[in-house]
């Protein structure tokens, strides 16, 4: 699996998120409560919104469109259930930050 650098700490601070573009692929990271960095897919699966639009509350994304919640660890759906975001494996050395981007797609949901 090949990692890409993506940023350094200091660009995604505890209970922030970032959106980048990572060979194709729109991702939103997010540092939440207690430091772990997540990469997940950076547009909305209902619909075609940026994730880094809504907001980041430390534990959830919250789309702003129609306010869908994800949970920020596991890219879950809390409400509604029945969505996910994709989730890209992060690897963190020193202060940079990797993200693989291989074999994953972004998820859509029920319409
Ligand atoms: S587009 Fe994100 S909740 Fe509808």
């Amino acid at each position: 699996m090949s990692f890409t650098k993506v940023c350094t700490l200091d660009d995604v601070w505890e209970g922030e998120m970032s959106a980048y573009t990572v060979n194709g692929h729109e991702i939103v990271l997010v540092c939440a409560d207690g430091g772990a960095i997540r990469a997940f897919q950076g547009v909305c699966p209902h619909q075609d919104i940026a994730l880094a639009e809504g907001k980041f509350d430390g534990k959830k994304l919250i789309c702003r469109a129609h306010l869908w919640q994800f949970d920020a660890d596991s890219g879950k759906g809390i409400n509604p259930e029945d969505c996910a975001l994709a989730s890209y494996p992060v690897r963190v050395e020193g202060e940079d930050i990797f993200v693989s981007t291989e074999g994953v797609e972004p998820l859509f949901a029920h319409t």
